[in-house]
C-alpha cells in the first residue's frame, strides 16, 4: 500500500503545467463507441480513471492504447453493450455508456451503480430521459436491462436538477437518434462543452452546449475525430490552494482561468493575490487566509470538486467560514481527518463550520476520495511535521503525477511503500 508523506512549512514556488481534464476525457473516451473507426484523443492525462475507463472500452470490444498523453481507440464494427459490475463500482461514470450503446446496438446492460463515498447519486434523470427517447428499462438482480426497440428518437428533456452526467448519458444518446432533442436546465460545465465539441467534430449537430438548454439534431452517420482534451480545473484550482496554503506563490500553466473563476475570486477574498493570463494564472498566498463563506453550486458557481481543498486552507484562516454542500448529501466524510490534524470544523446537514486555528499537525490521515484526499495532501504542506496519507489510489484517479508536480514546486514530499501502516 503506497503512503504520501508531507512535512510541511515550506512556501511552494514556481510554475505547474496542468493536464486533460478527467471529467472531460472519461466522456470522450466513452463518445468514441459512437462510431466504428480510429478515434485519437490527445492532452489525455496519465490518470488511473482513463485506465479504468480503457478497461470498460475493452470490454465492450475497443481496443485502447495510451502513449504519452495521446490516447487511440480503435471501436470496432460489433460491439459487445454490456458494463459489468466491477467496473462500475470502481468508477460511475462507466454508466454513461448507456446513451452511445442504446443508440448504436438498441440494447445494453449495466451494473446499476449503487451510492459512493460522497453520496446516494441516483441515475433517475438519466433514464428517465433515456425513456422519453424510446428506451425501456428493467432492474433484475442489479443488473440494469435497457433495450430500445423501436429506436431512439429525439425528445423534450426537462431536468429538475443540471445533473452533469444525465445531461452527458441523453446528449451521447440523442447525437445518433431520429428527430430533435432539446435538454432544458441542461448542466453547463466547460467539460460537457468539451464533449459537444468532440461530438460537432464527429459530425453531430448540437447546438447550445454552455447554456441551459442544449438542442440536437439526430444524424445518421458519424466518423471517427482527433480532439485535444480541455485542461482540468480542479487539477489547476488544487495547485493553486496547494500556492495559497502554503504561503507561496505559484504559477499554473496550460489552463483556463476562466473555468476557474468563481474559486480564484473566492481564493482572492481570502487574501490571495491572483493575476490572470490567456492560459495561465499566478497565486500568491497570503501570511494567513481570512474566512470566506461558500456555497456550492453546478457551472459557473463554485465547484463542489473544490470543496475539500477550500476546507482544508481555510482551516487556518483567521476566523470562521461557513461552506454549504448543495450539489451532494455525504460529502464532509473527510473532516474528521482534517480534525486529525488539528482543524477546528463542525457539520450540520450541509454545512460546514470552519473555525480556522492558527496551526495544524502533521498525522497519519486515510484519503476517502479523490478531490479529499488532495485536500489532506494540501492540509500537510501546512501542517507542522509529518503526514502520512494513505489510500492514495484514490489521487491517482484524479491527479496525474500529483508527488511529483508538488515536489518540482519545493514541497517535502515523498511517495512510499508502507511496511508499517499504523503509525497512530
Ligand atoms: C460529475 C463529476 C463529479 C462532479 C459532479 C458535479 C464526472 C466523472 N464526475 O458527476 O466529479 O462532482 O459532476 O459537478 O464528471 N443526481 C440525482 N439523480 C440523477 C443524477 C444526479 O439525484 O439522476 C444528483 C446526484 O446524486 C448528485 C447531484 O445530482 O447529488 C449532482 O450529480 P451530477 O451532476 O449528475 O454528477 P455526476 O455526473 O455524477
Amino acid at each position: 500500500m503506497d503512503e504520501i508523506r508531507i512535512t510541511g512549512g515550506r512556501p511552494l514556488r514556481g510554475e505547474v503545467a496542468i493536464g486533460g481534464a478527467k471529467n472531460a476525457v472519461l466522456k470522450h473516451q466513452v463518445a468514441t463507441l459512437l462510431t466504428a473507426g480510429r478515434h485519437t484523443l490527445s492532452n489525455v492525462p496519465g490518470i488511473l480513471d482513463v485506465a479504468l475507463m480503457c478497461r470498460v472500452l475493452d470490454y465492450i470490444g475497443a481496443e485502447c492504447s495510451l502513449r504519452d498523453d495521446r490516447l487511440i481507440v480503435e471501436i470496432p464494427d460489433e460491439l459487445n453493450p454490456e458494463a459489468p459490475l466491477d467496473l462500475v463500482r470502481q468508477m460511475r461514470a462507466s454508466i454513461l455508456v448507456m446513451g452511445p450503446l442504446l443508440a448504436r446496438c438498441g440494447r445494453v446492460r449495466v451494473a446499476l451503480p449503487g451510492g459512493d463515498e460522497i453520496g446516494a447519486r441516483p441515475i433517475t434523470m438519466h433514464l428517465d430521459g433515456l425513456r422519453q427517447m424510446g428506451a425501456e428499462f428493467e432492474l433484475s438482480h442489479g443488473i440494469l436491462e435497457g433495450v430500445a426497440p423501436g429506436g431512439l428518437r429525439g425528445a423534450d428533456v426537462v431536468f429538475d436538477f443540471p445533473s452533469v452526467g444525465a445531461t452527458e448519458n441523453i446528449l451521447l444518446a440523442a447525437v445518433r437518434a431520429e428527430g430533435v432533442t432539446t435538454i432544458e436546465n441542461a448542466a453547463r460545465e466547460p467539460e460537457l462543452v468539451d464533449l459537444a465539441m468532440l461530438l460537432n467534430h464527429m459530425g453531430a449537430n448540437i447546438t447550445g452546449a454552455g447554456t441551459s438548454t442544449i438542442s440536437i439534431t439526430g444524424v445518421s452517420e458519424l466518423q471517427p475525430a482527433n480532439h485535444k482534451v480541455v485542461p482540468d480545473r480542479l487539477e489547476a484550482g488544487t495547485y493553486a490552494v496547494a500556492g495559497a496554503i502554503s504561503s507561496g506563490h505559484v504559477r499554473i500553466s496550460h489552463c483556463v482561468p476562466e473555468h476557474s473563476r468563481m474559486e480564484l475570486a473566492k481564493l482572492e477574498e481570502s487574501g490571495c493575490e491572483v493575476v490572470r493570463g490567456d492560459d495561465w494564472f499566478e497565486v500568491t498566498g497570503p501570511e494567513r487566509p481570512k474566512a470566506v463563506n461558500i456555497a456550492t453550486l453546478p457551472f459557473p458557481g463554485f465547484h463542489t470538486d473544490m470543496h475539500p481543498q477550500m476546507v482544508a486552507y481555510l482551516s487556518i484562516a483567521d476566523g470562521t467560514s461557513v461552506l454549504t454542500e448543495n450539489v451532494y448529501e455525504a460529502r464532509f466524510r473527510y473532516i474528521g481527518e482534517l480534525t486529525r490534524m488539528g482543524a477546528d470544523i463542525s457539520t450540520d446537514w450541509q454545512h460546514a463550520v470552519v473555525r480556522g486555528v492558527e496551526r495544524l499537525s502533521g498525522c497519519p490521515v486515510e484519503a476517502p476520495d479523490i478531490r479529499a484526499g488532495a485536500a489532506l495532501a494540501l492540509a500537510g504542506l501546512r501542517a507542522e511535521g509529518t503526514s502520512a496519507i494513505s489510500e492514495v489510489h484514490h489521487i491517482d484517479r484524479g491527479y496525474h503525477r500529483f508527488v511529483e508536480k508538488l515536489e518540482a514546486l519545493g514541497a517535502d514530499i515523498e511517495r512510499k511503500r508502507s511496511s508499517n501502516r499504523d503509525l497512530s
